[in-house]
């Protein structure tokens, strides 16, 4: 068999420990102090500036590299001879603290490539689709191929709920949302655009 055209929703776990992301929390409850936030597609959650990419901090220089190296890996994935040498990556990334009721309305992610999010504090006590995220296939015309076989690829949309030190990748223009945390603990993401230009020969 070949897929002739398939979505790819990649999740991958991070060797990142579980003492350096009590770290990272630390630091993204501080930066909060300071940043106000931006109205995104956030729904009664912060949604930091996105330069996360730039912080000087040694916890979001390392997410933001175990980031980066994902996407590396996945277009490897693809093409074993992939150089990502050969490309000027430039990514951007910010942070989500969904508290109890918060949310993200559909959207996608125009102007890039791959995009991401890694879970940074996935809450334990889960009811229902509470922080899971929701992947619409953007070929609808597969709903009755659907119904003889579901879960194979041509449904509408996917639910997860990838947990902590988990990253799920996706292709950009994939619409996706985030349903309400119905959690008494914060639901904490980093989320990250990749942008891959070829280097031009000098
Ligand atoms: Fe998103």
């Amino acid at each position: 068999m070949q897929l002739g055209f398939s979505v790819p929703i990649h999740l991958i776990e991070s060797d990142l420990e579980n003492s350096f992301l009590e770290d990272l929390k630390k630091d993204i409850y501080l930066i909060r102090k300071n940043d106000s936030g931006a109205n995104i597609s956030n729904n009664q959650g912060w949604h930091s500036t996105p330069d996360l990419f730039l912080k000087k901090e040694d916890t979001f220089k390392k997410v933001c590299s175990t980031c980066a190296s994902s996407i590396a890996s996945i277009m490897k994935s693809y093409d074993g001879e992939f150089n990502p040498e050969t490309l000027d990556a430039r990514f951007s990334g910010w942070i989500n603290v969904n508290p109890k009721g918060g949310s993200n309305v559909l959207h996608s992610h125009p102007n890039s490539h791959w995009s991401g999010v890694f879970y940074v504090q996935q809450p334990t006590e889960v009811e229902g689709f509470s922080g899971m995220i929701e992947f619409v296939n953007p070929n609808q015309e597969g709903r009755e191929l659907a119904k003889l076989l579901p879960k194979s690829g041509f449904d509408n949309m996917i639910r997860i709920r990838p947990k902590t030190g988990q990253i799920v990748i996706f292709p950009s223009y994939v619409l996706h949302s985030v349903y309400p945390n119905n959690s008494n603990q914060d639901r904490i993401t980093i989320a990250f655009n990749s942008l891959l230009l070829k280097k031009k020969k000098s």
